[in-house]
């Protein structure tokens, strides 16, 4: 990503009069460490950062999220700007003011809520980014219309192909009304005490069946989680596509939505890639322990959001651990 966009930024910081020095991170989750918030620090301490200096995170959603952490703690906290470079970067990661890196045995357990002084999102950086990557952006495009805008929702639907052949006006609308939407619920409650809650629509479910893939590649001694999608990795995108799936399900299950708006979330979803299905069943004991240890559940009832139409939701805080099973099941055809 360095090799992209370092220059052209470095280059417009020193033409505008600022002194700007780089320090680059290896790609990935692992660089979202303490060891290496510890060697960022060195060097803004070599670099003389003071209080009134300013970190600029150019990069995913790793990037913002390892740079911003540094800048809420460097210092007791200095002032920085996301600037975004992935399709999640742009309409999630770096909007909310979240920072965070991860603990060896949980993703960002040491964090805290620091906002960036400015979010830039530049739609023409997504040009670069691998078909992978963008269609994990869009599972999160997907989420925010399912929970917020029927209109960009239908907008989705009308523009899917220019979406996925990245025409740069497209982007720049569905960025801009992804950015709203977050920034809009993040406003209404920074702390993730009520509202914001809903933005974990299809994570649930999608994060255990993350959770599943990555313990069966550590058993397995892979480096990339996999489940059984046609054979591919269970990235993020991926497994949320799936959560969002089983969780619209489990709205079905209660009669909150009917079988249209499930069906057009299905077909989106399908168009951009993403999986609707299982080819395979999953141990179903083992994605509710996980629930139950994320949600911390109240007498064996489970909080989901749920779906109530195209742009709605509810947050439901008695669903049984038996509908959940039914709901995971339906993606292998149960
Ligand atoms: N703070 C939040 O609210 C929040 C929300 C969602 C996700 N996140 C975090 O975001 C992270 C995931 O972010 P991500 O999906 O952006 O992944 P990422 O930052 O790892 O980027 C994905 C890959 O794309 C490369 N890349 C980045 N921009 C590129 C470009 N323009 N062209 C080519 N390659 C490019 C990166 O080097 C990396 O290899 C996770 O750590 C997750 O926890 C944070
Ligand atoms: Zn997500």
């Amino acid at each position: 990503m360095a090799a992209h966009y370092l220059d052209p930024v470095m280059a417009s910081l020193r033409e505008a009069g600022l002194q700007a020095e780089a320090a680059i991170v290896p790609a990935g989750e692992a660089a979202k460490t303490l060891a290496q918030a510890g060697d960022l620090y060195d060097r803004l301490l070599a670099a003389g950062l003071d209080r009134g200096s300013v970190v600029v995170a150019l990069g995913g959603g790793v990037v913002t999220d390892l740079a911003g952490f540094v800048a809420a703690t460097y210092m007791r906290g200095i002032a920085w700007i996301a600037v975004s470079t992935t399709l999640l970067g742009q309409v999630d990661a770096s909007v909310g003011g979240k920072t965070a890196v991860d603990h060896p045995r949980c993703k960002n357990l040491i964090g805290a809520f620091h906002q960036p002084a400015a979010v830039l999102a530049d739609v023409s950086t997504l040009a670069t980014l691998p078909e992978e990557e963008f269609r994990t952006g869009l599972a999160e495009v997907v989420k925010h219309a399912v929970i917020r805008d029927a209109q960009l929702f239908s907008l989705l639907e009308d523009q899917a192909e220019r979406l996925l052949a990245r025409d740069p006006k497209v982007l720049e609308d569905v960025v801009a009304r992804n950015v709203r939407i977050k920034a809009d619920v993040v406003m209404a409650d920074p702390k993730e005490s009520g509202l914001r809650r809903i933005l974990n629509y299809g994570h649930t479910i999608g994060h255990a069946l993350e959770t599943v893939a990555l313990e069966a590649a550590g058993k397995l001694g892979r480096s990339t989680p996999r489940l059984s999608t046609g054979g591919a990795t269970l990235t993020h995108g991926r497994a949320v596509a799936l959560g969002m799936m089983a969780e619209a399900h489990l709205a079905l299950q209660r009669g909150l939505i009917g079988r249209g708006p499930l069906h057009r979330q299905e077909h989106l979803l399908a168009r951009f890639g993403l999986p609707v299905h299982l080819d395979a069943a999953v141990d179903l004991d083992q994605c509710l322990a996980i629930m139950r240890h994320d949600k911390k559940a109240v007498a064996g009832r489970l909080r989901f959001i749920l779906p109530e139409s195209i742009g709605a939701v509810r947050d439901v805080d008695d669903v049984a651990e038996d509908e959940v099973r039914r709901a995971i099941l339906t993606l292998t055809g149960g």
